[in-house]
């Protein structure tokens, strides 16, 4: 266990615990962008930036990633780390002025822009890179980041339909700035230059998943074509009558 300081307030943790972690896990707000427990390692957006205290010397470090190793002071609101991210705010809303609000949201406080928009297409964007560690993750990898700098994009290959695309919204969902669109009406969805065929629920008719989608899921799963058409709400609805019917059966059975 290594004695630790945040905000002057002690705490123990195990050696080579993340600081972000140790700061979740005691109500320390840290704000974060691009972190994601299940596809860590990127520490890509530093606003998560904290500082670190030794003698008279003082640097930041981002607590996504840093590996707490020693006796260390923390501090997770001084001027040096405010001013680091308003900085980082201000230059994520060059490149995504549609995103400030989020932004501001994130980081719980108003930014005055500072620096002239980028001319880039997507201007929701600030390339955190949830999008596409997670559909690399689930292993349908269809989108990717294109082009350098100023001129980073997220796309699918040659800005075409990608047949690795399932449809699934995976990346919508995810995306903390709503970047991504996907128009689901009549009867399809269009996604990343895709028109997908939506297929209903056997039980409600509601249009819900692709058949691409479907494909996968099967595969992941094991679970039949039937069981997966079925779609997320009728299928708590069937699981929660099922769960009562053993209930009861149950206290049948007792009462017997
Ligand atoms: S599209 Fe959304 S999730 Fe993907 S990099 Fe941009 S902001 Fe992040
Ligand atoms: S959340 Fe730590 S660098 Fe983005």
């Amino acid at each position: 266990m290594v004695e630790i300081f945040i905000n002057d307030k002690k705490f123990k943790v195990a050696k080579n615990t993340k600081l972000l972690d140790t700061c979740k896990k005691n109500n320390i707000y840290i704000p974060t962008l691009c972190y994601h427990p299940d596809f860590p390692g990127f520490a890509g957006c530093r606003l998560c930036v904290v500082e670190v205290r030794k003698k008279n010397e003082s640097k930041l470090v981002a607590a996504c990633e840093y590996p707490i190793r020693s006796i260390e002071r923390f501090y997770t609101e001084s001027e040096m780390v405010k001013k680091s991210r308003r900085m980082t705010a201000k230059l994520l809303i060059a490149r995504a002025p549609e995103a400030k609000e989020i932004l501001e949201e994130i980081i719980n406080e108003k930014i005055e822009p500072e620096f002239d928009t980028l001319n880039v297409q997507n201007k929701r964007c600030v390339l955190c890179g949830l999008c596409y560690r997670l559909c690399h993750k689930q292993g349908t990898a269809a989108i990717y980041t294109a082009g350098r700098g100023a001129d980073k994009v997220v796309q699918t290959p040659y800005k075409d339909a990608n047949e690795d695309c399932i449809g699934c919204g995976s990346c919508v969902a995810i995306c903390p700035t709503g970047a991504i669109r996907m128009i689901d009406s009549n009867g399809k969805r269009a996604l990343w230059y895709h028109q997908f065929e939506l297929l209903k629920c056997p039980i409600c008719g509601e249009q819900h998943i692709t058949n691409q989608m479907l494909l996968y899921e099967m595969q992941k799963t094991g679970l039949s074509e039937t069981e997966l058409s079925i779609c997320p709400r009728c299928r708590r609805e069937k699981m929660g009558q099922e769960m009562l019917r053993g209930i009861c059966h149950e206290k049948i059975v007792t009462v017997k």
